[in-house]
């Protein structure tokens, strides 16, 4: 199994990424961290918790992180997950308590305590965490297995013409991560666009009828309804468990080395992911996208790990 930390800002997607990662025999997830995102770090690490009760999640640390971005002003996507940042099911009371450390500080107690190449980091928010993390402690950059990221795009924005929203809300962040010498797969919104949850997929996820199933359910319902309205889409994309389903099975994805930049000083293009395709990609790029994904297996993952997760 993988051994993987996954940094994420719950958030519907992200609440679906918790439950897939927890699911999954062929991962083995050794940490949840929080990071400021589409709520307030007070928010989304209230969902964390309340996801794990609700999926029985009781033997995994959850470490809060970054309160605001490096340089930035907070910059919360209500429009999208609402006003608790995980809107639409009734959130339990979280019983299990916080890991006492900084996110910060949890990842790198925990790379530097693995052994070297065996741990990846998955974050599915903005990148702050993990810049802070690199800064913190740069023996970590030679330590971590890779890092699989959900965020940026070839060619495609949706946070503003040329930007996503997890690159855009910490461009320094992400600058620094993707500049960094560890291995990085960017699945970006080129291809979580076509992870779309069809009525095919919530019947296909509620027939295995299980609290947690419902839950998810419920999540899909307010994210479509949300999607519909502030973004014009007919069926949520469900970005976050894609960069997870690449660590179970990497044959679910098509992927392109290619060297990648973030912009940091655009009027207009702020947070755009660059790719160069211009010529192959040289022998020491570290740097790789993900160009197609495979909805099927995707979503045959996530009903998989539901019916493995049960009535817990
Ligand atoms: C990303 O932004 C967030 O709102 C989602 O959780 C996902 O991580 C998609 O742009
Ligand atoms: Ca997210």
């Amino acid at each position: 199994a993988e051994k993987i930390i996954l940094d994420c800002d719950p958030g519907h997607d992200d609440a679906i990424a918790i439950l897939l990662a927890h699911g999954s025999p062929n991962i083995e997830l050794l940490g949840v961290t929080t990071v400021v995102g589409n709520q307030t770090i007070e928010k989304v690490t209230r969902n964390a918790l309340a996801v794990a009760r609700v999926i029985g999640m009781t033997d995994v640390p959850f470490a809060r992180g970054a309160h605001r971005p490096l340089v930035r002003e907070v910059e919360v996507a209500e429009s999208i997950h609402g006003e608790s940042g995980l809107d639409g099911p009734v959130l339990p009371e979280p019983t299990i308590e916080l890991d006492s450390r900084h996110a910060v500080d949890f990842i790198i107690d925990t790379v530097m305590s693995n052994e070297p190449g065996t741990v990846s980091l998955v974050p599915t928010g903005a990148l702050t965490n993990l810049a802070l993390a690199v800064r913190k402690e740069p023996r970590i950059a030679q330590r971590v297995k890779q890092v699989v990221m959900m965020g940026g795009g070839v060619n495609v924005g949706n946070w503003n013409a040329t930007s996503e929203f997890n690159i855009v809300i910490d461009p320094e962040a992400a600058h620094i991560v993707i500049n960094e010498s560890w291995p990085l797969t960017m699945v970006g919104i080129d291809v979580t666009h076509d992870a779309l949850a069809t009525e095919e997929v919530a019947a296909s996820i509620a027939a295995v009828g299980t609290g947690p199933a419902r839950f998810v359910g419920e999540l899909l319902e307010f994210f479509g309804a949300t999607y519909l309205e502030a973004q014009g889409f007919e069926h949520p994309p469900v970005h976050d468990p894609c960069a997870v389903a690449y660590l179970i099975d990497p044959t679910v994805m098509e992927t392109a080395k290619v060297p990648l930049d973030v912009e940091l000083t655009g009027s207009i293009t702020l947070g755009m992911t660059v790719a160069d395709f211009r010529a192959p990609a040289p022998a020491d790029c570290t740097t790789q996208v993900a160009r197609s994904i495979d909805v099927p297996k995707f979503w045959g993952m996530i009903v998989d790990a539901l019916e493995r997760i049960g009535e817990p």
